[in-house]
């Protein structure tokens, strides 16, 4: 039973001043996915006292509005508005990418011609969208944010949680003005966000070694992400010095997600060695399901892929086509090495579960 006169332990203690300090209940924030996380999800999370997330990669300023507008009329709660930052132009290769088109017809239809050329949303259009939209949290992925944006952010109290993989690289977002780091170890499902894409694979850091490393070397909060998906896993990233855990695989079998039914179906089945890290979706590192795709695209046949967003924008056709006749086996089945632990029950209960069962723990 608990004592009532009993001080909080160290790692509940941190969660709180974490809590108190972003106006949230509990240190439990979804993580931003685009296409995943759409209103009602961030809503039934923030709702509980966590925090919604909006994956906006894929959104312009008018779509970004929508969302915000969305979640207000659903939650006064807290949310933070996310985006990757951009890589350098990549180098075309047209010999290369033909031999992709070859490998990709394998698996999907035919690929138009100039599919490759698809533009980006603009990212100065969605860091405006972001500023007007007033959230309490904007986050990063991939890289950090420039010097105008980060004191445009600092002018409205509007804080910066940086998302990254390595002590080094949560140094120079502490350095760069980020007022929090999400360390995302490499259990994580979906893109890792390694600030240089072509080191992503050459460091494979898993959260226990992470969280740690990071909370020792800056003197910001530290929120944990990457395989967390249950009480314990909670339990561990506080007692490892995290002040928050952000959860991605976690929340995608809740109704609220809406993902494809295959995909989350199969989400229900992967064991941690079911799933595999492959560029062959994106031209980025990401963590898959273990699909037939999947694993052809690491096999010594399967092409180089080309660098993002290229890659993405080749296999598109693919996607899409896998998308129609839901068939995982084509499809951007992101999922992290703790898929099996997510639930398909309603997000809002799925928070009070998991942060009920992560205090009986560190009790
Ligand atoms: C489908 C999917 C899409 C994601 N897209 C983004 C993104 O656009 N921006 C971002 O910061 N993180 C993104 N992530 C990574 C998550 O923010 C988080 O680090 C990861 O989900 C944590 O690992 P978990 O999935 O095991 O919980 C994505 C993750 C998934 C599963």
């Amino acid at each position: 039973m608990n004592d009532p006169k009993k001080q909080p332990s160290k790692a509940l203690a941190r969660a709180e001043n974490f809590i108190d300090e972003f106006n949230l209940q509990i240190p439990i924030l979804l993580a931003p996915m685009p296409n995943a996380t759409p209103p009602e999800l961030a809503a039934a999370i923030s709702n509980k006292g966590g925090m919604g997330a909006c994956g906006a990669l894929f959104l312009g300023a008018k779509e970004i509005r929508s969302w915000v507008k969305d979640m207000r009329s659903q939650s006064n709660g807290v949310f933070q508005l996310n985006t990757w930052i951009p890589d350098p132009e990549p180098k075309r290769d047209h010999k290369a990418e033909r031999s992709v088109c070859e490998f990709l017809e394998k698996w999907g239809p035919a690929i138009p011609v100039g599919a490759a050329e698809i533009p980006l949303i603009g990212f100065q259009e969605q860091c405006d969208a972001f500023l007007e939209a007033g959230p309490s949290v904007v986050s990063s992925i991939m890289g950090l944010y420039p010097t105008d944006f980060i004191k445009a952010l600092k002018d409205r109290n509007i804080k910066w949680f940086a998302k990254v993989t390595t002590v080094s690289e949560a140094i120079s977002a502490e350095k760069a003005g980020a007022d929090v780091i999400v360390a995302q170890g490499m259990e994580a499902g979906g893109h890792k966000g390694a600030f240089n894409a072509s080191d992503a694979d050459m460091n494979m850091i898993g959260l226990f070694s992470l969280v740690p490393a990071i909370c020792d070397a800056v003197n910001v909060p530290v929120v944990a992400s990457g395989g967390v998906a249950d009480p314990r896993g909670i339990a561990a990233a506080l007692t490892l010095g995290a002040s928050a855990v952000e959860i991605g695989t976690g929340f995608l079998r809740c109704p609220e997600a809406a993902i494809s039914k295959p995909w989350a179906d199969a989400i229900a089945r992967t064991k941690p060695e079911d799933t595999i890290v492959t560029r062959a979706f994106s031209g980025r590192l990401g963590r898959s399901i273990r699909t037939k795709y999947a694993v052809a695209s690491v096999s010594d046949e399967a092409p180089i892929p080309a660098p993002y967003p290229i890659q993405r924008n080749l296999t598109k056709a693919m996607r899409d086509n896998a998308s129609k006749e839901n068939n995982v086996d084509g499809m951007q089945a992101w999922a992290g090495q703790s898929s099996s632990l997510a639930q398909s029950i309603p997000a809002g209960e799925l928070v009070d579960r998991l942060w009920k069962g992560a205090v009986e723990l560190i009790n």
